[in-house]
């Protein structure tokens, strides 16, 4: 059903809670948190632009990783405070609750078209556990309450959720920002009747993650391509061998189930044909998570079975090269999940090719790309093509959920129109 919009809104003068999803990279650089990546906060940029013109006092909440409850100086959102105002070009109050007198002192300050940031939400375990009394706090800034972070709407949170409950109990309007607007639509209407070819390209690690999804999009797709180490689970189904790839041998059966629904409903479903694989060796050496880190030997491409000593990396040159003739002339392509272990260069060139595909279907056969966020939008932007698709999206597990089919609870809260 379709829901109210800031376009719809009034807002002279009143207090907009508006929930974003500022969870943003950070880096700490001589004692310092700094965003590496700001696209969650550029995002939003044009529902403030509006609320901001329509005279909105405008008070924005969100959360910044997981900080269980507690305050931490490392997930402060300070340095999104700052990195908005660089942006807006106009100065973003920072409170250093999110509720509080503090809070409530510079809510109060306002003037019409003024901007506040609160403090990450997440400081209180109140937040994730929808506390129905730490949401009234929230919702005492709110006359309307707006959510513009879709990446964080499959999250029944306080600031997602409880706050709207509040605001439409009190007859108040919830709506969707802009950018929610744009997901919802992308990855949502624009998939329900796609312009044919429909070409779906699913990777990423695991068949279990994918397979909810994978189930809903074989009653629309034309073509599944599948890559990523989800793929060998289909290789091990298949009686391959698959070495010591990352393989769900509890979920080969799903695996072959999905392969005949691709039959039975006629979809093109194509795995790898070729794998990049290598040796892995352990270093000795850990990360800064305290993980191992291996180096790689022996890399080589390999039809069929992969040898007991190695890994699959990376969909193949071959593979690449058939999924991107395809992709060539699909009018409309999604694209959810890595063909590969991208981060590293040498397993990154069937991804990127797969990249490179996508952005020439939509430059050259005006089709229309929708990457379905997380390590999908990364890829891209690794390959440099960021800004030749038609759509990314800032949800990760969001995106996820919403291609399942899921009502996501963000959504379900705001007013219908
Ligand atoms: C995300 O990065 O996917 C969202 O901000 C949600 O974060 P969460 O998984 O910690 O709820």
């Amino acid at each position: 059903m379709a829901k109210l919009t800031v376009r719809d809104l009034d807002v002279r003068g009143k207090r907009v809670f508006a929930r974003v999803d500022y969870n943003v990279p950070l880096e700490e650089r001589d004692g310092k948190m700094v965003i590496t990546d700001a696209t969650r906060i550029v995002e939003t940029l044009p529902t403030l632009k509006l609320l901001i013109e329509k005279g909105a006092r405008i008070v924005l909440a969100s959360h910044l990783g997981r900080p269980k409850g507690k305050p931490d100086p490392a997930m402060s959102l300070r340095p999104a405070g700052m990195k908005l105002h660089e942006l807006l070009g106009k100065p973003v109050e920072f409170a250093n609750d999110c509720i509080g007198d503090h809070a409530e002192k510079v809510v109060a300050s306002l003037k019409d078209g003024d901007v506040a940031l609160l403090e990450n939400v997440r400081y209180y375990k109140e937040e994730e556990a929808n506390d129905p009394r730490f949401a009234a706090k929230l919702a005492r800034f709110a006359d309307v309450y707006v959510n513009d972070a879709f990446g964080s709407a499959h999250r029944a949170h306080a600031s997602t959720e409880g706050v709207a409950r509040i605001v439409a109990g009190r007859g108040g309007q919830c709506a969707a920002g802009l950018l929610m607007e744009r997901e919802l639509k992308f990855l949502g209407e624009e998939l329900e009747k796609p312009a044919r070819p429909f070409v779906v390209i699913l990777g990423g690690a695991k068949v279990s993650d994918k397979i909810k999804v994978i189930d809903r999009l074989l009653e629309k797709a034309d073509t599944i391509l599948i890559g990523g180490a989800m793929a060998y689970t289909f290789k091990l189904a298949h009686g391959e061998k698959t070495g010591k790839s990352l393989v769900e041998p509890g979920h080969a059966r799903t695996a072959l189930d999905a392969e005949a629904k691709a039959r039975k409903l006629g979809v093109n479903f194509q795995l790898p044909v070729d794998v990049v694989v290598a040796t892995a060796v352990d270093t000795g050496k850990r990360n800064k998570k305290g993980k191992p880190i291996f180096d790689f030997t022996n890399i080589r491409t390999v039809n069929g079975n992969i040898p007991d000593d190695a890994e699959g990396f990376s969909i193949g040159e071959e593979t690449a090269a058939r999924y991107a003739e395809i992709i060539g002339s699909a009018k409309t392509i999604l694209w959810n999940g890595p063909l590969g272990m991208f981060e590293d260069a040498r397993f990154a060139g069937g991804t990127n090719r797969i990249a490179k595909a996508v952005a020439a279907a939509t430059r050259n056969n005006g089709a229309k790309s929708i990457i379905g966020g997380g390590d999908s939008v990364k890829a891209v932007n690794q390959a440099g093509l960021g800004d030749q698709v038609t759509f990314m999206s800032t949800g990760g597990g969001a995106s996820l959920e919403f291609l399942e089919g899921a009502v996501l609870p963000g959504v379900a809260a705001l007013t219908d129109k």
